[in-house]
């Protein structure tokens, strides 16, 4: 692909190549000469801690170029880096390079909460200097980091004189693929993440959002997404109707048309290539949060991942009301009777929606009063009785998509909760943005989404958003943005035709690369029929049990109605299994098929195995159990002739004995799944 690519282990190298191959300069932080070399095609490369990943940039007749391989197979083909502005002149070509330099940086960092306890950092950074060659010279850098399972890049424009104010019209950013691969993807949409997914051939995408998921001819797993989205705008990928298998950036516009309203110096998010040989190494993978900056919070000891209860379920299947009359949820009686369940099994978090004014005037502007409760609801009361019995309150904003609202009334709503006690918030962004035209994942959002976060943190508040913009990692930074929705979750079970079984065998290889998804799982009448009879899960009930090690979110919803979960032999899973872990392994899995994942805490293990329409044995070898160690293993699995179509909910529950050396019969139903706990016997 280009010369010499892979030097010693853990060196990064640069080369600068001049057209024909001679080697005639290496850049030792140097500078070039600009204007003669335009015509001339300069290289360099950058490869992984590993060796086996690398990254070529080069100038083709000054237009910025990279290209990635992997382990000797090219990944992405030379593809295009780039910016247009409005009224400027476009920062796509004509470049020279002014300098360049490496460096090596490894560290193994401690997140708050997670899916590991220990975070490994290690890459090998390329940074490329461009300066334009002909007047007014602006200057554009190009950061790389190149780790063992990914790599990100990102643009800063610097600090210039003839660069100032700016406003980005499109991101030139071209990912050129180098097969017709199988991809895994929801189509590009400016508002919502809510789609199921499909699997297709590269060429049949049209626009996509991210991340996306691809699986190349030789077994090679590759993701596309973003990291640190921070004061710009989230990118979609659309095809570039010239280039064969080439996705290009297509950022959320403004209402005037521009993506990036900006001033320099700014820096880009990073633009994420997760490469693995086999689904888990995406799974295991940490490059998006490796890409965010250390947690910006200090004293952390208020963050706790919890389990919430909700008076939820029972408003989207009709069953209760979020608006004030006969059959209003948010009762201070009825979250009394909650909070009563809650104590008595363990679970530490009570959600309370429709608590406050204006549910009766859904969709209009102005309808939603953040800090006025409904009459019949005791917010100090239901505070106060909830602390006395170890169960905390989340507090829900809904906006209905009225930010300009919320906006307005966001201090006093956050100050109203750090007063009684409640150290959790919902928020929730549904329907349309006010004001018109602006867009859930466009900048002038992304910038709300994070003042919401900051805002939180002051306040001592945990952050769970509903119609959110997609994680990027942030949460390492700022460690109270626990969780989000963003994706097709439970609630499209309840009024709409459902998520097909599949759903959760694509989830952990796409949407749960970027981070926790508040899927709020555990659904055990999954029919329904009492309250909506044309709607259902399409799920079976170990099914359910097997989404909380599946899915991972640090609060984790029990999402039920708690009379369904009252003396339910089933519920003592999810009274057990946590939310926060030391170890995560992917066991096995075919992306759209099945799914089985283990995570550790402590010494006990968890296990969660799911699998799409068709029913299916897995026989897990569980050799990542401590050697000479018995176990005792209790499995949640799908009961005789269960089947999440004509008998979903039935369900056993086996105990045994095993270790290191055993391999598991996992037999799942169709729709259905497994959930297994491991813990030592002695
Ligand atoms: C949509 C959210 O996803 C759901 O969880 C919430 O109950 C409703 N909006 C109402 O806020
Ligand atoms: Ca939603």
């Amino acid at each position: 692909m280009w010369n010499n690519l892979k030097g010693r282990t853990g060196v990064p190298r640069r080369h600068l190549v001049f057209l024909g191959g001679l080697v005639t300069a290496i850049l030792i932080g140097g500078v070039l000469e600009g204007g003669c070399m335009a015509s001339r095609l300069e290289r360099t490369s950058v490869e992984s801690p590993d060796g086996k990943l690398v990254l070529g940039f080069s100038l083709d007749a000054g237009a910025p170029r990279y290209e990635v391989a992997y382990d000797g197979t090219v990944i992405i083909r030379p593809s295009a880096m780039g910016f247009t502005f409005r009224r400027l002149k476009p920062m796509m070509d004509g470049f020279s390079v002014a300098g360049t330099s490496t460096r090596e940086f490894e560290e193994t960092w401690e997140p708050v909460w997670g899916q590991k306890s220990e975070i490994e950092s290690h890459y090998n950074e390329l940074r490329v200097e461009l300066r334009q060659n002909s007047s007014p010279h602006r200057r554009m850098n190009l950061i790389f980091r190149v780790f063992n399972d990914g790599l990100g890049f990102r643009y800063e424009l610097p600090e210039q004189e003839n660069l100032k104010d700016f406003e980005i019209m499109a991101e030139e950013t071209r990912f050129a693929f180098a097969g017709n691969h199988t991809a895994w993807w929801i189509p590009a949409d400016f508002d919502s993440y809510e789609h199921l997914y499909k699997e297709t051939p590269l060429d049949l995408i049209l626009a996509v959002n991210t991340p996306i998921t691809m699986r190349t001819a030789e077994g090679l797993y590759l993701s596309i997404h973003e990291a640190n989205l921070t004061g710009y705008a989230g990118m979609t990928l659309g095809v570039d109707k010239d280039k064969p298998l080439t996705l290009k950036s297509s950022l959320a516009p403004w209402p005037d048309g521009s993506r990036v309203k900006g001033t320099t110096p700014c820096k880009t998010p990073w633009r994420t290539i997760q490469v693995a040989t086999h689904p888990g190494g995406l799974v295991e993978s940490s490059l998006i949060l490796n890409l965010n900056e250390p947690s910006v919070i200090e004293d952390t000891s208020w963050i706790k991942p919890m389990k919430y209860i909700g008076i939820w379920w029972s408003l989207h299947i009709g069953k209760e009301t979020w608006h004030e009359g006969p059959r209003h949820g948010a009762t201070t009686d009825n979250v009394k009777r909650h909070i009563d369940f809650a104590s008595k099994h363990g679970i530490a978090g009570l959600l309370i929606e429709g608590w406050n004014t204006g549910w009766d005037r859904w969709g209009q502007e102005g309808a939603y009063d953040h800090v006025t409760p409904y009459p019949d609801f005791d917010l100090e009361e239901v505070v106060r009785y909830g602390k006395e019995r170890g169960v905390s309150i989340i507090g829900h904003h809904e906006t209905g998509g009225d930010v300009a609202t919320y906006d307005r009334q966001i201090e006093f709503a956050f100050r109203l909760y750090r007063e009684v006690g409640i150290d959790a918030v919902k928020t929730g962004y549904a329907g349309k943005i006010f004001p018109r035209g602006q867009h859930h994942h466009g900048q002038w959002m992304v910038n709300h989404y994070r003042m919401v976060v900051e805002k939180a943190a002051r306040y001592g508040i945990m952050i769970d958003a509903h119609e959110p913009i997609k994680p990027t990692g942030i949460s390492r930074t700022y460690p109270n943005m626990m969780t989000r929705e963003g994706a097709r979750g439970t609630e499209y079970n309840a009024w709409s035709d459902g998520n097909p079984p599949e759903h959760v065998t694509i989830l952990p290889f796409t949407r749960m690369l970027a981070g926790p998804l508040d899927y709020t799982p555990g659904i055990f009448d999954l029919t329904f029929d009492e309250y909506k009879p044309d709607n259902r899960v399409r799920s079976t009930l170990a099914n359910q049990l097997a989404l909380y090690v599946v899915l991972y979110s640090p609060l984790q919803m029990a999402a039920d109605l708690i009379k369904n979960y009252d003396g339910h032999p089933a519920f003592e899973f999810i009274m057990q299994v946590p939310v926060d872990w030391d170890e995560t392994r992917l066991l096995d899995a075919e992306i759209g098929d099945y799914v089985a994942i283990a995570r550790r805490k402590g010494r006990d293990w968890y296990i969660g195995c799911v699998t799409d329409e068709d029913s299916r044995t897995l026989d897990l070898s569980l050799s990542f159990l401590e050697a000479d160690t018995e176990y005792r293993a209790t499995i949640y699995a799908d009961g005789p002739g269960c089947d999440f179509e004509s008998n979903p909910a039935v369900y056993q529950i086996k105990a045994s004995q095993v270790g290191a050396g055993t391999i598991l019969k996992v037999e799942m139903a169709r729709g259905g799944g497994q959930a297994i706990t491991l813990r030592p016997s002695n």
